[in-house]
């Protein structure tokens, strides 16, 4: 095991896509969200030129599951965001730190 010698990015975002089956009581973040979503998001992101400071991961439930919006988390300040409603709240989520 070793290291990786890599600039370090400004900002991680990791967003829920995590979809629950139908039969299930408890809110999840997709389909508003989805992992077509997050791909799209990182095209934009390399369209803008923030490949090497803007990582986007997938993630599962992040533990803050609501009905009001998806979920995300924003390191490294590890800032938990909800309400989150499509793609442009990502992006915004992204022009309002870098
Ligand atoms: S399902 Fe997204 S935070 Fe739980």
């Amino acid at each position: 095991m070793q290291i990786i010698d890599f600039p370090k990015p400004k900002m991680h975002l990791f967003v829920c896509i995590n979809q629950r089956d139908k039969d299930n009581p408890k809110p999840s973040c997709a389909p508003r969200i989805t992992a077509d979503m997050v791909n799209q998001l990182k095209i934009w992101i390399r369209e803008q030129g923030l490949t090497t400071t803007v990582y986007c991961t997938k993630a599962q439930c992040l533990g803050f599951c609501n009905a009001e919006g998806s979920v995300a988390v924003i390191y490294p300040e590890g800032t938990f965001v909800n309400g989150i409603q499509n793609l442009d709240d990502l992006k915004k989520l992204i022009k309002e730190r870098v």
